[in-house]
Formats: structure tokens, sequence, C-alpha cells
């Protein structure tokens, strides 16, 4: 049978299989054509850059990454020192032994200097939602030099770098003269992991964070706990996770675990926003803090299960502040994601004691009052330790009065109506964060990273002003379905469509180039040790495990 045949068989097939298809398979999407991109491999795309025909060779013997003379980064700054070896790696791992006496040429490019401008670089701080991401980058002649106001700039700038290293024919590593200027289009570009529904080992998180740092991300969300387990060890409520965690020894955040994700981001230019969600989603905490949860009642006996978050005793209050003190203090990052998602009334409506307070109050039957009413009060408690939040978007729907620095978490609703709710949010004055079409524990056959790319999240009716309160946007993986068998294959390159739409100008949107862009890009993660699954049939120069 010929090729053609078979395809057409192919489709023929899948044309019959209508019915196992969702609304995210676009079949009028046309054949994807690989060609070379006049942007070599860069993703995601720089705001500006020129690349030459002109080629230098790099000598993994000579080649060397350093601070330039004028930089306010000396020696002393460890994040950038162990960026340096990190990168130089990235370039020379995997190259051809160099040949004894080969002596470097005139074509040579032998350093790359490393600038920061700014007086302080930022070196022993975390990264900020205001941090100064940009760059300069001019590879030439005698040597290359990256300028960048800060550390974290001169990071994205060393991964630029690192994807303007391409081999010859010979296996030469090469660099054409380029000259590229670059920052971020959105300052929150985030990725949100669970780790409740599934325990994810540390060596996961940080390949992931790695990964976040090849392609340009800049916060991790973590949802670190839900109704299935309570992994985070906290050294106040100890017994959280003793008793909520699937296994309090081995499936469990240390306080030693927690310091190394958030200084492994760090060193890439990462923050760690946590997420503990209240009052829902909140099973797995009732196991170790009895009390805390809301009795659900048949008729006017306790049925032995337990509700969301038992708004209506100053325990709960109590608990709260203990609690978040210590997530404040375990959390350098200013923001902390408070969720505030998918409250079901049903066990509050059930219990007596409820129904009184509800009368009391003065709430009638509008269940959303309670629940505003426990939100407003941890919205102040958490206020209290000094940091903003995040929420997830019911938190605005239902009305709560919030602090003017808000975020607002979009994540529902089909395109309409999750452009519709962005339009309201920013009408309102708040920040907001996108992530509905970007839920990518969401699977199909085809090339779905396609519908990802092209979402604008400033796509809605709205002023500029509105537009300019998009903040950003999250992709994000749901546990259901994920540990660390399929976490990384799953994640990427697809995050990558995501990661380019939240970095690179509003105009990029050539699917075709991105198409080969990223085809080379999922092999350079490939070629780092990152099992990110394929676009479609292609081979890579080095494919997964080192052969
Ligand atoms: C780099 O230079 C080589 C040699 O002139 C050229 O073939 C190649 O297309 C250039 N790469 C890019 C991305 O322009
Ligand atoms: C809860 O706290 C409020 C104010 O702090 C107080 O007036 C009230 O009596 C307390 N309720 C209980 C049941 O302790
Ligand atoms: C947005 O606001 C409009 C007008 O105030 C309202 O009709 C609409 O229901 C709101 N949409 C959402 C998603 O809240």
């Amino acid at each position: 049978m010929s090729t053609t045949v078979k395809f057409t068989l192919l489709f023929l097939a899948l044309g019959f299989c209508r019915g196992l298809q969702d609304e995210y398979i676009d079949e009028e999407e046309p054949e994807l054509v690989a060609q070379d991109s006049k942007y070599g491999s860069l993703w995601p795309l720089p705001q500006k850059v020129q690349i030459s025909q002109i080629p230098y060779k790099l000598s993994g013997s000579s080649f060397r990454i350093v601070d330039a003379q004028m930089s306010s980064a000396g020696p002393s700054c460890i994040l950038l020192q162990s960026a340096y070896r990190r990168f130089y790696e990235y370039i020379f791992a995997g190259a051809k032994k160099q040949q004894k006496n080969k002596r470097t040429g005139s074509s040579d490019l032998r350093e790359l200097h490393v600038w920061i401008t700014s007086t302080d670089s930022e070196c022993d701080g975390y990264p900020k939602v205001t941090s100064d991401e940009s760059y300069e980058l001019s590879v030439d002649q005698p040597v290359a030099i990256l300028k960048a106001p800060t550390v974290w700039g001169a990071l994205h700038g060393l991964e630029t770098f690192t994807q303007l290293v391409y081999e010859d024919e010979y296996g030469a590593k090469c660099i054409n003269a380029t000259s590229i200027s670059d920052f971020p289009r959105f300052a929150h570009r985030g990725i949100l992991l669970d780790s409740s529904r599934h325990f994810l080992p540390i060596k996961v998180l940080l390949a992931n964070l790695e990964t976040m740092a090849m392609n340009k991300f800049n916060v991790f969300h973590w949802h670190i706990v839900d109704d299935q387990s309570f992994p985070y060890l906290s050294r106040t409520f100890p017994q959280l996770s003793q008793q909520g965690s699937y296994q309090p020894y081995t499936h469990v955040y240390t306080p030693s675990d927690v310091k190394m994700v958030i200084e492994f981001a760090r060193l890439r230019g990462i923050r760690v926003v946590p997420e503990f969600d209240t009052p829902g989603h909140t099973q797995s905490w009732g196991k170790g803090q009895k009390g805390l949860l809301t009795p659900c009642y048949s008729g006017s006996t306790p049925t032995g299960t337990f509700g969301p978050v038992n708004p209506i005793l100053n325990t709960t209050y109590e608990f709260m502040t203990q609690f978040f003190k210590e997530i404040s203090s375990v959390f350098p990052d200013a923001y902390i994601h408070l969720g505030g998602d998918e409250v079901d009334f049903t066990c509050w409506k059930s219990n007596p004691d409820i129904q009184a307070f509800m009368k009391q109050q003065g709430f009638g039957n509008d269940y959303r009052k309670l629940e505003s009413y426990y939100i407003q009060r941890l919205l102040n408690i958490v206020a209290a330790t000094n940091k903003g939040y995040l929420i997830w978007q019911e938190v605005f729907d239902n009305g709560v009065k919030l602090k003017p620095d808000t975020l607002i978490h979009v994540w529902k609703g089909n395109q309409e109506q999750y452009q519709n709710e962005m339009a309201n949010v920013t009408a309102s004055g708040y920040q907001a964060l996108l992530s509905t079409p970007w839920y990518l524990n969401r699977i199909s056959y085809g090339q779905d990273w396609r519908g990802a790319y092209k979402v604008d999240p400033q796509d809605f009716k709205g002023t500029e002003a509105q537009k300019k309160l998009v903040i950003g946007g999250e992709a994000c993986l749901w546990g259901e379905f994920v540990d660390a068998t399929n976490l990384t294959p799953r994640l990427w390159p697809r995050a990558s469509a995501v990661a380019e739409r939240l970095w690179s100008a509003k105009e990029v949107t050539d699917v075709n180039d991105a198409y080969s862009r990223l085809s080379a890009h999922r092999c350079r993660m490939v070629a780092r040790g990152i099992p990110a699954e394929p676009l479609f049939s292609s081979f890579c120069p080095r494919e997964y495990g080192g052969f």
C-alpha cells in the first residue's frame, strides 16, 4: 500500500470515529510545513532579532562566559556563576571531543561578557512581578555582550544565547553574528502543577522548573494541597500532613524540600506562588485538624461526613491566622494564591448551626454571602501578613470586597464567557490572569498546542486601560491523571505554546514559523534530558535517552 493510500484510509477511519472527538479537535487545520525559520530555533521569539549569515565557531576548550568588567554583579553573585556553568554545559554537553592541538581560529567567538547595568543587580533577591526581565544581546567578534539591568534579564539572555548555538555539518558548535533586544509582553507567565491529586516527587518539580526556565516562564503556581491529600509538612500544624497526606513520611514536602524548590526556582528567575485553596477543596485538611470542616447533616443528625471549612467558628479564623502566618514566612513571594473556587453549599445548607448563623447575619438563603463572609475574613488575615493575593474568579463573581491589588484568576467557561469575564474583571479595575484556554490537562488527538498558541489574553472588549490590567496567564496541569510517569511529556512542549504567547510580541502569530521553531526547541529540550513529546512525525538529532 502506498503511503498516500494508507493516510487516506487513516483519515477515513478518523472520520468514522467522529463520536470520539471533542471540541478541541479542529479538523480544518491545514497541515503544517516545517521549513527553516529565519529565526533559527529561538523560543519564545524575542521582541527584536537580527540574525546574520556570518557564523563564528565556539570551542569548548576556550569559550568562556564571564562577568563584564563594568558589571554590578561580581564573582560573589552565586546565581550568575552557577548559571554560567549550567549554560556552558548546555552548549557543550554531547559535543564531540575537541581535537588535540586544534588551534582557535580567527573566526572563533572566545567569550560572552555578562554585564548587569543596574546598581542593584538583585543577585541575592527573589524575582518579583515588577522585576525588569529585559536584556540586550550582541553576538559579534571579538566577544559577545549580554547587557541586562538585573540578573533576571541576564538569565533569559543566557538561555537565548544558547538557543542561537547550532552545529555545522562537521558537528562544530557555531553561532551567527546576531543582535537581540528583548523583554516580556506579560509580567506573570506561570505553570500550575497540582501535587495533591498525585504526589509529585521533588525531582519532577525541579525538572519542570528547569524546563520552565528554558521557556522563560517565571511563576511556579504550586497547587500544593487539595481534597485528595495534604503533602505540605507544616511546622505549626504537623498533624495536617501526618493525617492528610497519602503517606506521612514518603509523600510529603518537608520544610527543607520546600526551601530547595524555592531556591532552585530563584536561581532560574522563577517565583514560587503557593496555593492553599479554601473553603472548598479541603477534605484532606479535616483529617488532621478536627473541627475545621463543617459537619454535614441529614435532618437533625450529623452524617459523619464533612463539607467546606466551617465559616461560623472563631476557631477557624484562629487556625487560619496561625497557618497563614507560617505560609507567609516560608514562601518569600509577595503573593499567595487563596483559591476560593467551586464551593459546594450542600453541606452548609444541611447544618442547623449554619442555618442559625445565616439568619443571625441576615444572609437569607444566599450562601454566596456566607462564602463571601468567610473569604473576607480570610483576606483580612492574609493581608495582615503583608502578602498580596490571587484568587480564582468565583470570589470576584460573588462580589467579595477585595484589595485593589488583588489578582483575579480566570479559569471558567467557553471563549465567549472567559472573554466577558476578563472584560468584567478589568472593568472593575482588577488585574486579571488568564488560564481557561490553557488547561493542558485536557488532551486531544493531534497538535493541540495550536489552540493554546492562537489565544490572545487581551482579546476581549475593553479599553486600552483594561488591556493593561491583564498581567499574564498560566498553563495549568491538574493532577487527576498526572503523576511522575507522564507529567513532563504531557506538559512539554504544549506549555511552550503558552510561553511564547505570554513572552513574545502580540504580532507573533505565524503558526508555520512557530511549528518550525517549536520542533527544534522541542528537540533541544530532549537533548537536555527533558522527555518533551513530539509535535508530529519527525526526528531529533539527539533522541531521548542519549542516542
Ligand atoms: C547562520 O549562518 C549560516 C551560514 O551563513 C546560514 O546558513 C544560516 O541560515 C544562518 N542561520 C540563521 C538562523 O540565519
Ligand atoms: C467569637 O469572637 C467574637 C469576637 O471576637 C466574640 O464576640 C464571640 O463571643 C466569639 N464567639 C465564641 C463562640 O466564642
Ligand atoms: C459582566 O458584566 C455584564 C454587565 O455588567 C453582565 O451582564 C455580565 O453578566 C457579566 N459577565 C460575567 C461573566 O460576569
